[in-house]
């Protein structure tokens, strides 16, 4: 499909996923909509974060907000990696301050009986409506970003109910029931793999996976109990749409997340980006890697290390800027339009 458009093949995200020289270098920012604008936050007010999830023309109106404030290069769809869970028969909440909650969290075989592999979308049909607004309403030039969550990352909420700080629930089911472990790991690897296809037959352009959290295990462990489901689910996304394969935590995970799949590999900031590339294979592109916390910084601060990763990058052109984690809510949004200019422009 994008072929046929000339505007979008040619875009700097497109030509950077290539490896084709950029005509600049391409930017977008993981929570590049949110609580740090205070367009988001009027929104927020009249309307509870799950329904404005359930509501495309709004969901697209605030990311084509942030992505007209920020001028940068991608629209991700406004949507949450926790909604998948629902119509898969889990209970999702979310409560001011305290983060999500995820009712009938997997503990044992038995909780496996509750549990629904995806085969019909419908009820994620508003996911693939926001796709559909979200390119009406995006300047037709930059690419629409889909996304999910990896296994691992979706099974840790599926098992904790929540946001957790060490995961020893999941770590405990994952080497205690290794069978409870590798039905509920198939089956959202498979039911994720799906939704990426819907949100891809609705026409995002490119598509991310989310796994935020797998740099809690160990090299020997992410192999035997993730690499196989992410790679089962990677390997069933609609052929040659690009795949961004983002991960934290652990840098020492990254050939392996790269073996897993992806044409494009997201990293954080633990890891200089030349050695993050020796570790992936200068095939991939790459994705990231300035730590969130410099944009609570002075624009100079700002600046200067925008400078430094374009001096690692070296002018090779299949490179993506982002952040390696998510906008933090106490960051000046004035900060991230300087970050913005500041990447676009020209010299290295
Ligand atoms: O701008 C964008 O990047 C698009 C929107 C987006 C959101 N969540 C909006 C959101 C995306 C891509 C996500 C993905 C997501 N959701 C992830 C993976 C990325 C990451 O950060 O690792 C995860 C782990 C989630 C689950 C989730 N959603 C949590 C843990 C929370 C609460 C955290 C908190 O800071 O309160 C959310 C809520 C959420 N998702 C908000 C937004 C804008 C804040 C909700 C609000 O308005 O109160």
């Amino acid at each position: 499909m994008i072929r046929n458009n000339k505007a979008l093949w040619n875009s700097p995200m497109m030509k950077a996923i290539r490896q084709e020289p950029p005509d600049r270098m391409p930017v977008w920012l993981m929570r590049q909509a949110g609580r740090y604008m205070a367009e988001y936050r009027a929104v927020r007010e009249s309307c509870s974060f799950l329904d404005l999830c359930r509501n495309p023309k709004l969901c697209a109106e605030v990311m084509r907000t942030a992505v007209e404030k920020l001028d940068v290069d991608a629209a991700i769809i406004f949507s949450d990696l926790l909604l998948i869970l629902e119509p898969m028969g889990f209970g999702l909440e979310f409560r001011a301050g305290d983060g999500p909650i995820i009712h009938g969290a997997v503990r044992e075989e038995k909780d496996l009986l509750r549990i629904r592999e995806l085969e019909d979308l419908s009820a994620l049909s508003y996911t693939f409506e926001t796709i559909a607004e979200t390119r009406r309403q995006v300047d037709p030039e930059k690419p629409i970003i889909g996304f999910t969550g990896a296994p691992f990352t979706l099974a840790g909420y599926a098992i904790e109910g929540g946001s957790s700080r060490n995961f020893l629930k999941t770590k405990t089911l994952m080497y205690s029931s290794p069978s409870v472990w590798k039905e509920l790991m198939g089956r959202i690897a498979r039911s994720a793999a799906r939704y990426l296809n819907g949100q891809i037959a609705a026409g995002a352009d490119i598509v991310q996976i989310f796994d935020s959290w797998a740099g809690h295990l160990g090299v020997e462990d992410y192999r035997r109990y993730v690499l196989p489901y992410t790679k089962e689910m990677i390997d069933q996304i609609t052929p040659d749409v690009p795949v961004i394969h983002f991960g934290t935590g652990n840098p020492e995970l990254l050939p392996l997340q790269a073996e897993a799949g992806g044409s494009v590999i997201g990293v954080d900031w633990r890891i200089p980006l030349n050695d993050a590339w020796e570790k992936i294979g200068k095939d991939r592109v790459l994705q990231g890697n300035l730590d969130p916390a410099v944009l609570l910084a002075s624009p100079d601060v700002i600046r200067s290390e925008v400078r430094r990763i374009k001096k690692d990058v070296a002018g090779r052109p299949g490179f993506i800027f982002n952040l390696g984690h998510g906008i933090h809510k106490e960051t000046p949004v004035e900060n991230v339009i300087a970050l913005v200019k500041e990447i676009h422009k020209n010299e290295i």
